[in-house]
């Protein structure tokens, strides 16, 4: 009985189905849950095993007119208010976050198949830190004095925007969300975001906790399909930025709008991450570091995933054999159970992708690609998005597997033995996002480090998305950054140069 109308719990709920249902079939517009205005709704469903766990509300153009009214009109309030003041709530909402981390790691685990303990409840903890940095943050909103004359007080001031648009999408639908919602609050903006379609239900309960602390309108969570609802959000003339992350593709039809409107775009898009690894490494923290890289424990479903892995050709063998032993080990299962490394693909659309591009790999002439860890045997998983990682060798350069990014557990291995060939053949992609460099040789990591066209290149290491570091890419891979305080000041805030001629 997934229509029988059931109330949102009020408090922390371990029961993800219950709490799935409760939130099915709405928008949160002005502080309140509400049906789409067509009174449409669309299926959510657990990729993990097939079954319907919900709906969400089919939002449109009308939909999206309502919320940018609400938050035009609840973002004049805000930005009068003390930075200081807003940056306390922002801190407030990351304590309402920490309260309800299980209940979240739950919900999302339950409708993106991501396993629980390497990956969902990881993410919610995130969440609460991205807000809670951020709401630290409100006494930081400075300008400057500029050198003028003698006569003349010359300063910069800075300003919120107006209503942010904020496009998400489903690999880390939570997080990715934080990363917009906080700053733009910090910096005094209201914000109206589009959930992705595959993943509405988790980032639904957390605009709902939120405003339980915010002022109403201030952040309003639509969901619906990218070209009825994604789009008519972008072209709404009151929404005066637009912050997206997802495809190269809808990231041109993003920019392409904002241009018109001449409003300013973050787009974070994809990648193709070479990871480079010599042999004066110690091979076990170097294959470590590409199980953390690639995010196997999230099918691959990383922009930043190591997708191209170059090896020295004095250790091409003993790498490829350790990473291929140590993903058997990996368990893939129920993403709810505490036992599982790695959960499902998100849905039957990039199910067909990877698989296609898996199956054109197996098909390569002199390619292999080793299957590895093992299918769930578990009946009730039977229809899970399930899908062996595959580590390939022996592709050309000019494959797609090489060039294009997969978003799913797929990484190719190549050899190589002079630094910088490899050097010019990672940058050899339409993609710029990050990278990383395994040596010992300072000379050598940090030549390359400079020379990689990546937004965020790392040595001997390869951590996530830290709330302080910037981040975003160059080529293809996107425009402008995320997180830190750059990112707050530099893109959800305008300058404003003010005179005062005290002659
Ligand atoms: P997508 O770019 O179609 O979707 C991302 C978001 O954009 C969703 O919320 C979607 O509803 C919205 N959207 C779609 N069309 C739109 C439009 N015309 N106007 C405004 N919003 C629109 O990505 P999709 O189809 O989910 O995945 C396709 C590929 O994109 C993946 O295989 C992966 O390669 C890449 N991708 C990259 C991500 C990243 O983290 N950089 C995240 C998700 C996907
Ligand atoms: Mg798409």
């Amino acid at each position: 009985m997934l229509d029988a109308p059931v109330a949102v719990p009020s408090a922390p709920t371990t029961d993800e189905k219950l709490l799935a249902q409760a939130l099915s079939g709405k928008h949160l517009i002005g502080g309140r849950l509400v049906p789409a205005r067509s009174g449409q709704t669309f299926p959510v469903v657990n990729p993990a095993t097939g079954e319907q766990i919900g709906t969400a509300a089919l939002g449109d153009a009308a939909d999206v007119d309502a919320a940018v009214q609400v938050a035009a009109a609840a973002q004049k309030d805000w930005a009068k208010m003390p930075a200081r003041k807003r940056g306390a709530l922002v801190a407030k909402c990351a304590e309402i976050i920490t309260a309800h981390v299980e209940e979240l790691g739950r919900l999302i685990a339950l409708e993106t198949g991501k396993a629980l303990r390497t990956e969902s409840r990881v993410e919610a903890n995130v969440v609460a830190d991205i807000f809670a940095f951020y709401g630290g943050l409100g006494s930081e909103l400075k300008g400057e004095s500029v050198p003028f004359s003698p006569d003349v007080l010359s300063v910069t001031v800075r300003e919120p925007l107006g209503v942010v648009g904020a496009i998400i999408p489903w690999n880390v639908p939570m997080l990715l969300m934080a990363l917009k919602v906080a700053p733009a609050l910090v910096a005094g903006n209201a914000v109206v975001v589009k959930s992705a379609e595959e993943a509405p239900l988790a980032v639904l309960r957390i605009c709902e906790l939120l405003n339980r602390v915010l002022p109403p309108g201030l952040f309003n969570m639509l969901s619906g399909f990218g070209p009825d609802c994604g789009a008519p959000l972008v072209e709404h003339p009151k929404v005066r930025k637009v912050t997206f992350t997802g495809s190269v593709e809808v990231g041109k039809i993003v920019a392409t709008t904002a241009a018109k409107k001449m409003i300013p775009v973050t787009l974070e898009l994809g990648g193709k991450s070479p990871m480079i690894v010599f042999d004066d490494i110690d091979l076990a923290r170097a294959v470590d570091g590409a199980i953390t890289s690639m995010r196997f424990t999230r099918q691959g479903q990383s922009c930043t995933a190591a997708s191209r892995i170059y090896v020295h050709e004095k250790v091409f063998d003993a790498f490829a054999a350790a990473l291929a032993k140590r993903v058997d080990a990996m368990v893939m299962g129920d993403p709810l159970d505490e036992k599982t490394d790695i959960g499902t693909i998100i849905s039957k659309e990039q199910f067909e992708k990877v698989s296609g591009f898996i199956a054109e790999g197996k098909a390569t002439a002199g390619a292999t690609g080793r299957a590895c860890s093992a299918m769930p045997t578990d009946p009730r998983l039977a229809k899970g998005l399930f899908v062996q990682p595959h580590i390939f060798s022996g592709l050309s350069k000019a494959s797609r597997l090489v060039q294009q990014e997969i978003f799913g557990p797929v990484t190719c291995l190549f050899p190589f033995n002079d630094w910088q060939a490899v050097l010019a053949e990672a940058n050899d992609s339409e993609y710029g996002l990050a990278a990383s460099v395994w040596t010992n040789n300072l000379q050598v990591g940090l030549r390359m480090a400079h020379a990689l066209e990546a937004g965020l290149v790392q040595i001997n290491q390869n951590l996530v998305v830290q709330a302080n570091l910037s981040y975003g890419g160059v080529k293809s891979s996107g425009l402008g950054k995320e997180a830190s305080l750059e990112a707050m000041l530099e893109h959800f805030m305008h300058k404003k140069t003010i005179m005062v001629n005290m002659a």
